[in-house]
C-alpha cells in the first residue's frame, strides 16, 4: 500500500468520517441516471463499489436482480450492512476483484468519487477490472473531481461569529484542518493528465484525484469504455466536447465496448 493510498483508507475505516455517510441522500445527478436507467437497473446484477454506509444500497439493492456491495474499508461495510440487513456486502478492493467473474455485471457502479482516492496507476487498475466484470454494452455510473473547477484548489478558512460557541467550534475545525493540511499537503502534485490535490473533504484528510472532462472521456476510452453522458452538481447534462470549470464533481454514465 502506497501512502497516499494509507492515508484515504485509513480516514474512510476512521468511525468519525463513516459515519457521516449514514446521513446522506441522493444527489440531484444520481437521482437522474437512476430514473433514466432504472429500466436497465431493474433485475439485473449490480455491483456497487466503494458501497460506504449504504447510501446508495438502499436503492440499489431493492431494484436489482442480484446486487453485490464492496468496500475496502470494513467499518464502511459494517455500516452498510446494518443499514440494509441481508445484503451480499464484503470487504473488497476495486484493484483486485478476482473474486468475480469476466462478464458478471450488468451494471457497476462507484459513486461519490470513491474512485478518487486511488492514485493514477491504481485507478487504471480500477478501471481495468471494473472493465472486466462488465459484460458487454453492461453500463458503468460513476463521479470524480473535475480538475478545471475554479474552486478546485481550497485553502482552510475561518471566521469569527457574534456567537462564542460557534467561533470556538470554528476555531477547533480550522485547527484541526491546518494540522491535516499540514501533513498531506505533500502528496499534492499537478500531471499532465491529472492533479492530486488535498482539498477541504474531512477537514483536509483525503488526499484526492481529479480530472477534466476531457481528460476523463479519454481516459475511459482508453480502458475500454465509452462515455453516454455526463452530468454536472445540478443535475444538468454537460457538453462534453469542452472542459467544464462551474461543477466541482462531473457524473459520468458509460459502456462497455
Ligand atoms: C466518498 S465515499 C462514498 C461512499 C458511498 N459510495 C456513498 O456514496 O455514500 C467513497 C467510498 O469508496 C471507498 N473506496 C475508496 N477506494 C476504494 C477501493 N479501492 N476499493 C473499494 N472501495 C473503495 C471508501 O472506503 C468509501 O467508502
Amino acid at each position: 500500500m502506497n501512502r497516499q493510498d494509507q492515508v484515504n483508507q485509513s480516514c474512510y475505516t476512521a468511525n468519525r468520517v463513516a459515519s457521516t455517510y449514514l446521513r446522506s441522500n441522493l444527489q440531484v445527478p444520481e437521482v437522474l441516471i437512476y430514473v433514466k436507467y432504472g429500466g436497465e437497473i431493474l433485475g439485473s446484477r449490480v455491483l456497487d463499489i466503494g458501497c460506504g454506509a449504504g447510501r446508495t444500497a438502499v436503492f440499489l439493492s431493492r431494484w436489482a436482480g442480484e446486487y453485490t456491495a464492496i468496500d475496502y474499508a470494513d467499518r464502511m461495510v459494517e455500516l452498510c450492512k446494518r443499514r440494509c440487513p441481508g445484503i451480499d456486502c464484503s470487504v473488497g478492493d476495486v484493484r483486485d476483484m478476482s473474486r468475480f467473474d469476466d462478464d458478471e455485471f450488468d451494471a457497476v457502479f462507484f459513486s461519490n468519487n470513491g474512485l478518487d482516492s486511488l492514485v493514477h496507476e491504481d485507478r487504471v487498475l480500477g478501471l481495468r477490472e471494473m472493465n472486466r466484470v462488465l459484460k458487454p454494452g453492461g453500463l458503468f455510473v460513476f463521479s470524480t473531481h473535475n480538475r478545471d473547477f475554479v474552486g478546485a484548489h481550497r485553502t482552510p478558512e475561518f471566521s469569527f461569529s457574534l456567537d462564542p460557541s460557534v467561533t470556538l467550534r470554528r476555531f477547533v475545525r480550522y485547527w484541526r484542518c491546518q494540522r491535516n493540511r499540514r501533513r498531506n499537503r505533500r502528496f499534492q502534485r499537478d500531471e499532465a493528465g491529472y492533479a492530486i490535490i488535498n482539498d477541504p473533504a474531512h477537514n483536509y484528510r483525503l488526499v484526492t484525484y481529479y480530472i477534466s472532462v476531457q481528460g476523463q472521456i479519454v481516459q475511459l476510452g482508453e480502458h475500454g469504455f465509452e462515455l453516454v453522458e455526463a452530468y454536472d452538481l445540478n443535475g444538468d447534462a454537460l457538453d462534453t466536447s469542452t472542459d467544464n470549470t462551474t461543477s466541482s464533481w462531473i457524473w459520468y454514465v458509460a459502456r462497455k465496448v
